[in-house]
């Protein structure tokens, strides 16, 4: 995976922060100076040599500002302690340790155990305080770059955390809002997408309550009227509302079963895999099923004139079919509703690869290109069908897609106002293993 931006950063960081430390380091090291060992030995190897030129000043001066170029201060003097040279002024000292500058030796040179020279030598120390404006500025790059990292890790995250807790209280506004091109932004995006599909479903949830809370008002309230008047004993009048009771019973009862149907496909898709899709498959012959609903329509409006053209040696399919003919029913039900009675409808099935293509046409009202969209939304009506007094509560394609979906096939509504409407649904074949026609 690419490291991003954050994670760039936080590289750097750390680069930043290993050569500080590790100049830092140095810096200490230079600081504590030369080991004491290696001075003593050095020193001793100098003095001996500007001892070999104690007689000799223009050798012993050259020695001198050879080793003063090399930042050794060197001072030479005779057995009674009287200055012969030195490259520095004052001298260094021949004072006893205490008065000894740090980091410098004096020794003596002896010839058969007679002094001939005492020398003092003294290593100069880099400037520690040149230095000290580089280690400074490191030192301040390191604060803020921690300081930055900390800003950019810290406030986003502060805000995600917020938003989180806002949104598990209830507050379905809540939202991280990051605007950054980088893994937090991310991660503040995701948390948003998420609490926009929550917000939705909920939403959604609310709505159908609602709706279908707003839809059994009306039944109920008939069936009460009706009630009361059997109670008031008024015999002849609830003889005339049975009818009407019955069928506000029935459209009760469609009702909760689309809801129920619905929440289970529902259920089904949220919960992914782990609940399987309401489906009870077997084989079915999709023609059949075709027939079979057209014949019944037939028998419920005898007078809607109705097309079937069903293609010859249409494949058996693995259905639900109680469910897909449910699906038949309510698009053809909704040609009838949404076109005049005397306008011809249309339903075909043909072959569609290894599976078939079922489409149910009209010549009624059409559908609003701006509708088209929301068809598929529970308890949608578009206005055109609103002032038909045809009943229906706006579920049946909702249904109709969840159940085609469930069957990995798909839905779709091509209409136009006043022409007429066809919905095609395609079915996929068989899957490799089969299945054996019904029997029976
Ligand atoms: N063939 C059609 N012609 C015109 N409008 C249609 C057609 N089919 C559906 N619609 C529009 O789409 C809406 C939704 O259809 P759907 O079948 O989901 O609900 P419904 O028929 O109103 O009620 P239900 O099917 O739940 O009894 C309808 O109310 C109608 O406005
Ligand atoms: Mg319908």
């Amino acid at each position: 995976m690419r490291p991003g931006r954050l994670l760039l950063t936080l590289y750097i960081g750390v680069i930043v922060v290993v050569f500080v430390a590790g100049g830092l380091f140095l810096s200490f090291q230079v600081a504590k100076g030369v080991p004491a060992e290696e001075l003593r030995g050095m020193a001793k190897h100098v003095v001996g040599n500007l001892a070999r030129w104690r007689d000799d000043p223009a050798r012993l001066r050259a020695e001198l500002d050879e080793l003063s170029e090399a930042r050794v201060a060197a001072s030479l003097y005779g057995p009674d302690r009287r200055l012969i040279a030195s490259n520095v002024t004052p001298p260094l000292p021949i004072g006893s340790g205490e008065d000894q500058p740090r980091w410098s030796v004096v020794r003596e040179v002896r010839d058969g155990g007679r002094v001939i020279a005492i020398g003092c030598v003294h290593m100069r120390h880099p400037d520690l305080r040149r230095a000290a404006g580089p280690i400074a500025i490191l030192a301040a790059m390191m604060i803020l770059l921690v300081l930055v990292i900390a800003r950019q890790v810290g406030v986003p995250l502060q805000r995600i955390a917020g938003a989180a807790r806002r949104f598990g209280r209830g507050d379905l506004a809540a939202r991280a809002g990051l605007h950054r091109n980088d893994e937090l932004g991310e991660v503040g995006r995701a948390f948003d997408e998420m609490a926009d599909r929550v917000t939705k479903l909920m939403t959604a949830q609310r709505e159908l309550m609602a709706n279908v809370s707003h839809e059994l008002q009306t039944p109920l309230a008939r069936i009460q009227v009706a009630v009361d008047l059997m109670v008031d004993g008024i015999d002849d009048r609830v003889k005339e509302l049975l009818p009407e009771i019955s069928r506000d019973l029935g459209e009760v009862e469609r009702l909760i079963d689309d809801v129920m149907t619905l929440s289970r496909f529902d259920l089904a898709h949220t919960q992914g895999t782990t609940v399987a899709a309401p489906l009870h498959r077997e084989a079915v012959a999709i023609a059949d099923l075709v027939e079979t609903a057209a014949s019944r329509f037939r028998a419920q409006h005898p007078g809607r004139a109705l097309v079937v053209a069903v293609a010859p040696a249409l494949p058996v399919l693995p259905l639900d079919p109680v469910l897909v003919r449910r699906v038949i029913d309510n698009l053809l039900d909704n040609a009838r509703k949404y076109s005049d009675a005397d306008a011809m409808i249309g339903i075909s099935a043909s072959p569609a690869g290894r599976g078939v293509s079922v489409a149910v046409a009209d010549r009624g009202i059409g559908i609003d290109a701006a509708d088209l969209a929301q068809l598929f939304t529970p308890f949608f009506r578009t206005d055109r069908s609103r002032t038909r007094s045809t009943g229906g509560v706006g579920l049946g394609l909702v249904l109709a897609r969840r159940v085609i979906e469930a069957h990995g096939g798909t839905i779709a509504v091509d209409s136009e106002v006043r022409c007429g409407t066809t919905v095609r649904f395609e079915l996929p074949g068989p899957g490799p293993a089969g299945l054996a026609p019904r029997t029976g």
